[in-house]
């Protein structure tokens, strides 16, 4: 389906980095949900580039909702957002010339399109794209956390500092909702954006690990095989700009275990079935088990750095260097988190709506 995504709640991405606008459209939205502006104007703030540690470019975000929505309720209608671009400085990228930024998708573009793609600021493949996809998300997001689910990421690590794990997930989901760094201990996050500066005065950039957890899953959600609920996150979340990696509960580090150390062992607690751990991820068979869905998500270093690099010429075909210039974030995972929430709660409305109904979120 190229840039849509969901089956019963479809999401369609447009749109290029110093195109005009970009944008969105949301379609099979269950009817009568309210859509809090307020809150996607902070969801889009946290993914906006802040201070030192982030690009240069400053967008405002000044979206508009164009149809699907009426009196603060969704209509039922497709519901399309367009957010403009306004702070683009193309020039920059004219300076560039043909080169293709190692680990950018600058020479696999070309291979498919041939010239036509627009490159300015990494074109239809920029992660300024994530904008409208936060906007959209914090829709679901309110949507879910009316049914009771909550869904909240922190970066883990970044540049060999780590921040602590998930204690009391409630307490920690809503204490990330506030903070502009999304790390749970503020000292780790200090020391994070000490690192991210300092990769940043080398002219180079640093990579982080996010983590999202989701309380509040019901039991019975997903299908076995192809359209498991691992398989189908993975999906959206591999959609994400520079995201490389995506591991359920211990994930990799399972396969260096026992079966006596990575099972869950089932409870009988007051009429429910749950686990004293969570080795899972919340996910057996392909299918919600009732404990918290727990998802880490690598994110790479920003390709575009000022460090020369060996790189060839599109045009000429000859090789060359490239110190690149211009505006670029020294590191990507802090901003992602807020990408990571409306990806997974857009892909959990979609799997929920597929489950319970069209009506399920009202
Ligand atoms: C929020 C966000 C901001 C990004 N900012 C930059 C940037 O400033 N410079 C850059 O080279 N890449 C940036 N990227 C990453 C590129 O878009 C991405 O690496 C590129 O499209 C190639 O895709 P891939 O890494 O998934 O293979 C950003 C990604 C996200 C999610």
């Amino acid at each position: 389906m190229k840039n849509s995504i969901g089956n019963t709640l479809t999401v369609t991405l447009f749109g290029e980095s110093h195109g005009e606008e970009i944008g969105a459209v949301l379609d099979g939205i269950t009817p009568g949900l309210p859509v809090n502006e307020e809150h996607i104007r902070l969801r889009l703030a946290q993914r906006r580039p802040c201070g030192a540690i982030s690009t240069a470019r400053r967008e405002q975000d000044e979206f508009r909702i164009v149809s699907g929505v009426k009196d603060g309720v969704t209509t039922g209608a497709p519901l399309a957002i367009l957010i403009p671009n306004t702070d683009t400085r193309s020039a920059d990228y004219a300076a560039m010339g043909d080169l293709a930024r190692p680990s950018h998708a600058d020479l696999a573009a070309r291979a498919k399109y041939h010239g036509y793609e627009d490159k300015r600021g990494g074109g239809h493949f920029s992660g300024r794209l994530t904008a409208p996809l936060v906007a959209l998300g914090s829709i679901a997001l309110d949507a879910l956390e009316a049914k009771g689910i909550f869904v909240g990421t922190h970066l883990k690590q970044m540049g060999g500092v780590c921040d602590r794990d998930f204690e009391n997930a409630g307490e920690d989901i809503r204490s990330l909702q506030g903070t502009a760094f999304p790390t749970l201990s503020r000292e780790a996050g200090e020391r994070m954006q000490a690192a991210i500066l300092a990769a940043k005065e080398a002219g180079d950039s640093l990579g982080g690990l996010l983590e999202c957890i989701v309380t509040g899953m019901p039991q019975g959600v997903g299908e076995p095989w192809f359209d498991g609920v691992e398989g189908v996150l993975a999906r959206a979340l591999f959609a994400i700009p520079a995201v490389k990696g995506v591991e359920f509960g211990d994930g990799f580090a399972l396969a260096a275990m026992r079966g006596s150390e990575a099972n869950d062992p089932w409870r009988a607690v007051d009429g429910t079935v749950t686990s004293p751990t969570n080795h899972n991820g919340g996910i057996n068979g392909g299918i919600t088990n009732g404990m918290p869905l727990l998802m880490r998500i690598a994110v790479k270093p920003t390709p575009t750095i000022g460090i020369a690099q060996d790189t060839v010429d599109l045009t000429t075909g000859e090789n060359a260097t490239l110190a690149a210039r211009g505006r670029h974030d020294p590191a990507i995972a802090h901003r992602a988190r807020a990408v990571v929430d409306g990806v997974v709660a857009l892909t959990l409305c979609d799997l929920l709506l597929g489950r319970f109904g069209t009506d399920y979120l009202k």
